[in-house]
């Protein structure tokens, strides 16, 4: 057994694929590992945090020997618009342009980016966009376009031999990334993530690098709001030239006789020069932190090759993963080189098993668990799709009030956050594909996804599309078979669905090449389909469509609202109907409501104003609307559910009817208005239970029972006139590593304290200790912005995304409104060490077009030089040192180059990396320095501001044989 290097702490895994090793190819090249049970006792160095500190969810630091993940978040540069490139002309340009490290325009390295925006990343631009009529429907009515990103990193000369890697987690939607003015990848898609290996293009020290993105959001992938940038998580990652490759550990354990036994796959990177022999040992920790099993397997690996090893974990009796209990483990793998440790990763898994059966419908551990699911797309008020992990911790904890046991992530890959999440706080996962295409590209986001989330105990289901219109052909049957069979080379242990709104009975379908059948809506087929195909497993993949409005309960078209009884509307379903054709068929494993949280865009049924989807259970900001009630009332089982619609404060409509609805998972429920009882009623458990009632002020209530005993009490009752505002954070404290991000809902209360349902007041916000990063209320038909310090109540609700500023001791909102008292919520911010960050600074103008005079016998005849034109002379090329002169004198360089706007305003310095030889330097008439040695040297001297062309020379004295010139950079920085 290796000895384990206490100092080699492991890394979370970034969320970002690697390289393409198949499965198969990893088990033949892996030779079988010894597993090994070891008596309890944490092993040296290992972390004992609990399930608080799992990767991703907590960004542990390192090591300095160990990798290095850092984050990229801030130091961008934005442009909104699209920078043309320069239209090519000269044979020299065009000579250029077919370089390595030449681009031009925006994307060269030395374009002045000094007026740009400063963004923090993640950074949805088109949330930022106002919404108007003449946009695109489907995307919410904001406008998408073209942006540009910017930065200029600083690595370190100590990380010159590593190798680092660019991880870019989502670009909305079409990107082209130059690195120091090469295109190091284009990418089509906005839902996958990219690496990009930096380290043959890298610079260190001094000498910055230039990352330049181009982002194409015209191109569109969905038919619902996609937002648009740098809208997931950028990092920087270093690590030794051999090292674990990203998403490069596979570890899900699966059952084994009696037992367990959790293979853990390994794919490696070796960057270096020669054959790399090492040791991958992995142990399996506990939540406690104490090993449960450990093993060890040999992997070499050729010189800019991949090499795999396996590895396999016994592990006899782990506490299993399930939704009520979601017991989690660590995988800690190390590279080892002998007993030093090249390199290490965290990974999480999960014990479980899942099964479909054909006429019991899904199994979890072996005991039957109707799926209990919702569509989710990735989006929230305020923020759009650059959604905070507090905002994604908040929307899964509202999930899971719901009852809700499973997602959907439709239609895409969801951001590596929200698997984290699932995991831990126990949702089951179905997870998608984007684009329906077998062709090289596309099948390698497929792959990517599965390859990135394989490890996750809470995802059962990869699906590989959302209602195609090739579902019934033979074609759409040759593509899912391929697609399948990709699934398959990286995962075998989870079935493959699609979900098919038709061709579910033509003579070749694509429900004959997926192992789960996935029907949407289509819910009078269930029967046919399970008679005709009896063997074939069947869910619901999507199913509902219902529309309404949060907090209202008229229907009214002339505002665009819809009442939120949940009653049926001509041609689509409603929550209570739809579960119950899932809820009544055991052979159906459970369903997917469309959907769990409104989202931009898709306004059915209406277009403008309505410019979000009316279809979730909970509106854009994760407020409920009625069905939030149905559903618990229909998926909880482990308490009593009561509750009561509409609210009961309607001014103005004494003695007039109002349809009350009750939802209860009780036997009875009892009615009573102002004490007096209105009927007690069987509970139904997919109708739920109605009344009209004349509306009377006071209180209704609700009791609920199960026989004769009193199970569940709620009450409604009418407000008084709004006198107050109440601002409820979603958390009590906040973390200060200027990330952490949440919710806070903002309501207006009456004399008693109780919120007022139909409060409508404008709220205004000021924030100290934070930001705010986004505004919602939950109304599809608003176009206010959701960016700034103001919004109304809707319904008597509103909701405020704050971010705590590092530092910051605490983050205090306010709210003010006319004629309200106003409300103050003091939240205490943790001071918690910084993430660790890339180093960014602005762009540096590079000047590279040097010429050299004649050599000149004097210093007066070289200065003479100075009035004349340079361009006829001979090139000067920088990053080297010149050949000597053959005899003794001096030579003048020159340069012309333009400062960078900044600069220009507000002056800067000339940068000589590395200055060899003697020599003055000169702007115009001015010396503004002096080398005295002839020893290579960094040389800086100070430029005035000033605008238009400039020109700098350097007077070198060039004795014969001696080196001069400028073996490294020279650039004009800001000051
Ligand atoms: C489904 C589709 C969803 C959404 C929904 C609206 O057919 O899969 O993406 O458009 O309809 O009802």
């Amino acid at each position: 057994m290796v000895a384990l290097n206490a100092a080699c702490g492991t890394v979370g895994e970034g969320a970002l694929a690697g390289r393409d090793v198949s499965r198969r190819q990893m088990l033949k090249a892996g030779a079988a590992a010894v597993a090994t049970m070891v008596a309890s006792g944490p092993i040296p160095g290992a972390s004992a945090g609990g399930l608080s500190a799992l990767p991703h969810l907590e960004g542990a630091t390192p090591p300095a020997s160990a990798r290095q993940v850092l984050l990229l978040d801030r130091g961008w540069r934005f442009f909104e618009g699209d920078v043309p490139f320069p239209e090519i002309l000269g044979q020299d340009e065009s000579y250029d342009n077919a370089k390595a490290g030449k681009a031009w325009g925006a994307a060269a390295p030395e374009f002045d980016d000094s007026d740009w925006g400063a963004v923090q990343v993640p950074h949805d631009f088109v949330s930022f966009q106002p919404i108007q009529p003449d946009a695109n429907r489907a995307q919410g009515y904001r406008r998408r376009g073209i942006a540009w990103y910017r930065t200029a990193l600083r690595f370190d000369p100590a990380d010159q031999g590593r190798h680092i890697e660019l991880q870019i987690d989502g670009i909305a939607t079409h990107a082209t990334i130059w690195f120091n003015g090469t295109v190091v990848e284009r990418n089509w898609s906005g839902y996958n993530g990219i690496t990009i290996d930096l380290t043959p293009f890298a610079t260190f020290g001094d000498d910055l690098n230039t990352l330049a993105i181009r982002v194409d959001a015209h191109a569109m992938e969905g038919w619902w709001y996609e937002g648009g940038g740098l809208y997931r998580p950028v990092r920087i990652v270093k690590r030794d030239p051999v090292h674990i490759v990203t998403d490069g550990v596979y570890a899900h354990p699966v059952p084994a006789g009696d037992g367990w036994v959790l293979p853990v796959e390994v794919t490696a990177y070796n960057a270096g020069t020669s054959a790399a022999v090492m040791t991958v040992v992995s142990t399996l920790e506990d939540a406690e932190g104490l090993v449960v099993a450990s093993g060890q397997a040999p992997l070499s690996v050729p010189a800019l090759e991949q090499g795999a090893a396996r590895l396999d974990l016994a592990v006899a009796n782990p506490r299993l993963w399930s939704v009520e209990a979601p017991s989690l483990y660590r995988v800690q793998t190390r590279l080892m080189a002998g007993d030093r440790c090249v390199d290490a990763v965290t990974t999480t898994c999960g014990f479980r098993t899942t099964r479909f059966d054909k006429d019991k419908g899904f199994f979890l551990n072996g005991r039957p668990l109707k799926i209990k699911g919702v569509c989710v797309h990735q989006d929230h008020a305020g923020v759009g799709t650059a959604i905070p992990d507090g905002v994604w911790d908040y929307r899964i904890r509202r999930l899971k009030e719901l009852g809700c046991n499973a997602i959907r992530c439709t239609h895409n890959a969801p951001s590596a956050v929200v698997l984290d999440l699932c995991d831990r706080y126990g949702l089951l996962v179905m997870d998608e594909n984007r684009q329906f295409n077998p062709s090289p590209d596309t099948l390698a986001q497929l792959q990517w996804m599965v390859r990135r989330d394989r490890n996750h105990p809470s995802v059962i289901l990869w699906s590989v599309f959302n209602e195609e219109p090739m579902q019934g052909s033979a074609a759409g049957y040759e593509m899912v078979r391929r697609m399948a069979h990709a699934v398959k080379a990286l995962d075998a242990t989870r079935p493959v669905t699609a979900a098919m709104n038709g061709g579910l009975f033509t003579p070749v379908n694509v429900s004959q090449a997926v192992d789960v059948v996935g029907f949407n809506y289509q819910q009078d087929k269930y029967d046919a389909f399970h008679a005709a195909h009896p063997d074939r497993t069947l869910i619901s993949s999507e199913d509902t469509s219902a529309f309404s409005t949060r907090g209202a309960y008229e229907t009214d078209k002339d505002s665009r609202t819809i009442a939120a009884y949940d009653d049926p509307v001509k041609g689509w379903n409603t929550h209570r109907a739809a579960w119950k054709e899932i809820a009544t068929r055991d052979f159906i494993a459970g369903g997917f409501v469309w959907t769990g949280f409104d989202y931009h865009g898709e306004p059915s049924p209406w277009g403008w104003p309505s410019n979000s989807s009316f279809y979730g259970i909970m509106d854009l900001c994760g407020f409920a609307k009625a069905a939030f009630s149905i559903h618990q009332a229909q998926w909880v089982t482990d308490r009593p559910v009561l509750a009561l619609v509409p609210h009961w404060t309607w001014p103005g409509r004494e003695g007039q009817p109002i349809k009350v609805m009750a939802c209860a998972n009780l036997a009875e429920v009892e009615l009573f208005l102002n004490g007096r009882s209105l009927g007690r009623q069987a509970a139904d458990p997919y109708e739920m239970n109605h009344w009209m009632v004349p509306y009377a002020p006071g209180r209704l209530e609700a009791v609920g029972y199960t026989g004769s005993a009193v199970a569940a009490r709620t009450q409604v009752e009418t407000t008084g006139p709004a006198v107050a505002l109440r601002l409820t954070p979603d958390r009590d404290r906040m973390r200060g590593d200027g990330l952490d991000a949440m919710p806070v809902t903002v309501e207006a209360v009456d004399a008693q304290g109780r919120p007022v349902p139909v409060a409508q007041d404008l709220v205004t916000f000021t924030v100290e200790g934070g930001d705010i990063i986004g505004l919602g209320n939950g109304d599809p038909n608003s176009a206010a912005p959701e960016k700034g310090e103001r919004r109304a109540l809707f319904n008597g609700l509103a909701q405020v995304i704050v971010q705590a500023r590092a530092g910051a001791p605490a983050l205090t909102l306010t709210a003010t409104a006319g004629g309200l008292k106003p409300a103050r919520a003091r939240v205490p911010v943790d001071a918690v060490p910084p993430p660790a960050r890339q180093a960014t600074t602005g762009s540096d103008l590079i000047l590279d077009t040097w010429y050299a005079a004649p050599l000149a016998a004097t210093q007066e005849a070289a200065l003479a030089y100075r009035q004349a034109d340079p361009t006829p002379w001979d090139d000067f090329g920088t990053r080297w040192a010149h050949d000597p002169q053959t005899a003794d004198g001096y030579t003048l360089c020159s340069v012309r180059f333009t400062p960078h706007a900044k600069v220009g305003r507000q002056g800067g310095r000339v940068v000589f990396l590395s200055l060899v030889g003697v020599c003055d330097i000169y702007e115009g008439g001015r010396l503004l320095g002096r080398k005295t040695t002839p020893m290579p040297g960094r040389m800086e001297v100070a430029l005035a501001p000033g605008t238009g062309q400039r020109r700098l020379d350097v007077l070198f004295q060039t004795p014969a044989g001696a080196a001069f010139g400028f073996d490294r950079n020279v650039v004009v920085r800001q000051a």
